[in-house]
């Protein structure tokens, strides 16, 4: 249904086809497909219990889909090898809903942490306090860098799990509610380092949110995920002005 929107390419970095997942006779995805182009910003938007979580857990392989395929850059991660599949998941980058910064690590340790795990990525051998430095300077936090979790206001929090994030250099990033639980002049200040990441590293993004203005503002693309399946995609334009009932609740104010 949907014309493809500031996409000039229609290079797909990402592919979910007929997934399928349930808890007992809970039957969260029913079917469920997705296409992340390259460079574009894709919006998930679902009620809440309709399983985005559930399918971006199942995109990084912390939960394993009942059927369906999953492919990045082109290869099925179902098919693939445990190495292989390490070094496609370095580059996919993914914040939790909330913000999962390890509380009893400083900033610049909880920085460190993906980087020791992924050494193989470092390419350019930049010592590891260069890149820290460098990430936290792209999300503007730099001065935080010895403080403790717990010190952090929730938007600082947000932005150094952003900073860990981009500390690998993904060529995806999957966001889970970047914005929940911010004051709106913070979520703002979120959506713009979001779109600044974009441009900067040329990124292709997976967006889930409640926020009906964050998904105006950052999305090229937004996907309905409604009853298990991927129920509609278009613009917000498109989406937006739809007189389905199912698709206008999402939109009315
Ligand atoms: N580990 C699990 N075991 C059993 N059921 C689960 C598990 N994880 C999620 N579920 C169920 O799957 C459904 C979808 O949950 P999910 O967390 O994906 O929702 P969501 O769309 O992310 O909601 P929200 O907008 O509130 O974050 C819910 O009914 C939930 O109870
Ligand atoms: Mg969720």
């Amino acid at each position: 249904m949907m014309a493809d929107h500031n996409i000039s390419n229609n290079n797909i970095v990402l592919e979910v086809k007929n997934l399928y997942k349930r808890f007992g006779d809970n039957r969260v995805l029913n079917g469920f497909n997705l296409k992340l182009y390259q460079g574009e910003n894709l919006v998930v938007m679902g009620k809440s219990g309709s399983g985005k979580s559930v399918m971006i857990k199942c995109l990084v392989g912390l939960m394993e889909a009942d059927s369906g395929s999953i492919s990045v850059m082109h290869h099925d991660i179902t098919k693939l090898n445990q190495q292989a599949l390490d070094v496609l998941r370095a580059d996919i980058g993914f914040l939790f809903q909330g913000s999962a910064l390890y509380d009893s690590m400083t900033v610049r340790e909880n920085l460190e942490f993906p980087l020791r795990r992924h050494s193989r990525k470092n390419k350019a051998k930049l010592d590891t306090e260069t890149q820290v430095v460098a990430a936290l300077e792209s999300v503007g936090l730099a001065h935080a860098i010895d403080l403790m979790p717990a010190e952090l206001s929730g938007g600082m929090k947000r932005r150094v799990a952003l900073a860990r994030t981009l500390i690998l250099q993904p060529k995806i990033i999957l966001y889970d509610e970047p914005t929940s639980g911010l004051d709106p002049i913070t979520a703002k200040e979120i959506i713009i380092l979001m779109q600044d990441v974009q441009k900067k590293y040329k990124t292709s993004s997976l967006i889930i949110t409640h926020d009906v203005d964050c998904a105006r503002v950052i999305s090229d693309r937004i996907l309905l995920l409604i009853d298990g399946v991927d129920y509609a995609v278009g613009t917000y334009k498109a989406l937006s002005t739809s007189e389905d009932p199912k698709i206008k609740a999402f939109f009315k104010q």
